[in-house]
């Protein structure tokens, strides 16, 4: 039985019927933006989320960009981020004028590491020197775990930062009991079709606890305006059309059951993979884990990947190059070895297959190929 990475089709035929209506109940209204699935989803998502305001936009990278955007962040500023992210996480801050900057990651959770962002904002980092141009710190909640958000959120009012969530992997997950993508300034997903929540297309929402900000952002998803052709600022289009919104809407009704059998996938694989001398996913007890990805680390990774392949076992890499060795950002002039955690992560990281319709048959299969493969 071969194991796909990933399994959209299996869902889609769980929900087909409810999906379906929902696409009809849009085609027969006529109304195709900005319309009354959009204006339900923002509140299911506000309520789920705990958060004031909830911005339906076009992608989780527009949110990201958007959201900095409504922050003030421009040209002359820095954004202190994760090196080991996806590209869109620093592309956002480089769609502002801003300048991406790094710190490197923690071992344990793949996500920005509160002591090396302290390090950098006191001149004692790689890269430029803040000298008083950072405007915002960026946490990544990368695989579907909760970046160390209060040692960073104490860090960010020290220097007068604002926190923007990259939360675009983790919906549901929690840190301190608190859901991620309303502790900070504001939080950033992604409806990307693989993601825990995911759209049949691009998708993304911006979510903030204060009414301002949302506004802010609202008028930058339609031309800058609150008013139909008055324009206040630069804006931009990224409105979510009605039909991803109702089927979003569909979704979101099974996402914690999806986010709870992810989790038992997890435990699964954690017991299935003990004691062989492999990096399992960390789940600090102050955090709950949505297990996006169930992310391991191997020694020589590309022969485990090719023997599970070859077993039948697909996986994937997220991801092989850290950002500040990305040929796009070679002008901002980071180096080899600036950031070894992160060129660790890049080296060792591989993710097993993880959606909700994995069977425990299936489950174990990966378990024995992953084992016969080391
Ligand atoms: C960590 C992270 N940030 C940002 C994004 C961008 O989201 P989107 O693809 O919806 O633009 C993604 C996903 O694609 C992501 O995984």
């Amino acid at each position: 039985m071969a194991v796909p990475a990933l399994d959209l089709k299996t869902q889609y035929e769980r929900i087909r019927q409810d999906v379906e209506e929902a696409i009809r109940g849009v085609l027969e209204s006529g109304q195709f933006i900005l319309g009354p699935n959009v204006r339900a989803l923002e509140g299911e998502l506000a309520a789920y989320l705990g958060v004031a305001r909830a911005v339906t936009l076009a992608s989780g990278t527009d949110a990201l960009h958007l959201a900095l955007r409504a922050l003030g962040v421009g040209p002359e500023d820095f954004v202190l981020t994760s090196p080991f992210t996806f590209v869109a996480t620093a592309t956002a801050i480089s769609y502002t004028g801003a300048r991406p900057v790094f710190a490197d990651i923690h071992p344990e959770t793949f996500a920005l590491d509160p002591g090396r962002a302290r390090e950098y904002l006191i001149g004692k980092g790689v890269g430029p020197k803040p000298e008083g141009r950072v405007k915002a710190v960026l946490p990544v909640h990368l695989y579907g775990l909760p970046a160390d958000m209060d040692p960073l959120l104490a860090i960010a009012r020290e220097h007068r930062l604002h926190v923007v969530e990259d939360a675009a992997q983790a919906i549901g997950a929690e840190y301190r009991g608190r859901r991620v993508g309303g502790l900070g300034d504001a939080g950033c997903f992604s409806f990307y079709p693989t993601k825990n929540l995911g759209a049949y297309g691009d998708a993304g929402l911006a979510t903030t606890q204060d009414p301002d900000l949302g506004d802010r952002i609202l008028r930058l998803r339609v031309y800058g305006g609150r008013e139909r052709y008055v324009h206040e600022e630069l804006g931009f289009n990224s409105r979510l059309d009605e039909i991803q919104a109702a089927i979003l809407r569909v979704k979101l009704r099974f996402l914690a059951e999806w986010n709870a059998r992810r989790r038992a996938i997890a435990t699964r694989y954690r017991e299935g993979l003990a004691g062989l001398g492999i990096g399992l996913p960390d789940e600090p007890a102050d955090r709950l884990h949505v297990y996006h990805q169930f992310t391991v680390r191997v020694p020589d990774r590309d022969g485990v990947q090719r023997r599970m392949t070859e077993l039948g076992v697909r996986t994937t890499v997220y991801y092989p190059v850290p950002l500040h060795r990305q040929q796009m950002y070679r002008d901002l002039g980071y180096r080899t070895g600036d950031f070894p955690e992160a060129e660790r992560a890049a080296r060792e990281v591989l993710s097993l297959p993880m959606y909700p319709e994995l069977t425990d048959a299936q489950g174990d299969e990966v378990v024995e190929a992953c084992k016969r493969s080391l």
